[in-house]
């Protein structure tokens, strides 16, 4: 066989069922124009199509999700993406649980097995290219030499762009059964949890620490979307940018247990938020993650400041 000039096959684990990336979320807002400005000042790419925004990160060519307007903020769905050899298993694997195939949404064009999860979110598993990163995301740091001046000028700090979305973290009413649900139906896996408080999920064919969360609440619905930055400069810099627009509200610079990322969150105009996120850890798919149950004070995060009152508030409940 003739291998195609530079192509390098995504990574893989052999034999086994599982969804490889999270390839695109949609979310409702009451406004896409203040979405809008959140977004672009939040460093992401946003365009405009058919009503919707588009959510993409500047030089890379991946679609990561669409907002449109709704009476409140509101989850929509998350669409999973698969190898093109797996999706014939996948549908019967959704025929053998019993679990019933929706129509997508009305606009969305897709041929994709749509169904509800544990919650009665709106999930599809469609097949689609690996967006999930194949190797551990690189942070810069570089130490200045004797003599040398290590900090630019102020004036001369880079805009922070964010390379590519790294998660999503969903309210749950259970965390166990999103567990249950994840990875019996999608494949993934658990990389670690604290009790029936928080869950991290990763997916089998290489996957940061996790593509999805789910912390525990009273109804579902969207705590965060995590994007992946280069370095600690462009998590402060981000931070310093969106208090300077008026998003002063947020949490970090810390440190997390769980994945070992470095955060800051920026509270988003509905009261949810967008975490700029540095160095989180990586699953390979030759990896078996040894997963844990870990104390709740003693898996949030090594160091940051206090947790704002109102961090883990459903405002979907
Ligand atoms: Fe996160």
């Amino acid at each position: 066989m003739t291998a195609i000039k530079g192509y390098i096959a995504p990574s893989r684990r052999p034999g086994e069922l599982g969804v490889h990336s999270l390839d695109r979320f949609h979310l409702a807002v009451p406004d896409l124009a203040v979405a809008q400005n959140f977004y672009r000042e939040f460093g992401l790419d946003i365009g405009e199509k058919g009503g919707c925004l588009t959510v993409g990160t500047y030089d890379h060519p991946h679609l990561w999700g669409t907002i449109g307007e709704g009476p409140r903020k509101k989850h929509g769905y998350m669409s999973f993406a698969a190898f093109e050899d797996d999706i014939v298993a996948f549908s019967e694997r959704l025929q053998a649980m019993g679990i019933k195939r929706l129509d997508p949404p009305a606009g969305v064009d897709s041929n994709g097995l749509w169904f509800h999860d544990h919650d009665g979110n709106l999930v599809e598993i469609k097949v689609a290219a690996k967006s999930s990163p194949d190797e551990k995301s690189r942070l810069s740091f570089r130490a200045a030499g004797p003599g040398e001046r290590g900090a630019p000028l102020r004036s001369a700090m880079p805009r922070t762009r964010p390379r590519r979305l790294a998660h999503i973290l969903m309210f749950t009413r259970d965390v166990g059964k999103a567990i249950a649900f994840y990875t019996s139906v999608l494949g993934m896996r658990l990389s670690d949890r604290s009790g029936d408080n928080i869950a991290f999920l990763h997916g089998i064919h290489g996957s940061d620490h996790h593509m999805i969360a789910f912390a525990r609440s009273n109804a579902p619905g969207h705590h965060h979307f995590s994007w992946d930055v280069g370095s600690i400069d462009d998590i402060g810099a981000g931070a310093m940018h969106m208090l300077g627009k008026g998003f002063a509200k947020g949490w970090g610079l810390g440190r997390h247990v769980l994945g070992s990322n470095y955060f800051h969150y920026v509270q988003d105009p509905w009261g949810s938020f967008s975490e700029y996120s540095a160095d989180i850890d990586y699953i390979p798919a030759t990896a078996d993650w040894a997963s844990g149950d870990h104390a709740p004070d003693d898996s949030f995060y090594a160091w940051g400041p206090n947790v704002p009152e109102d961090f883990v508030h459903n405002y979907e409940a």
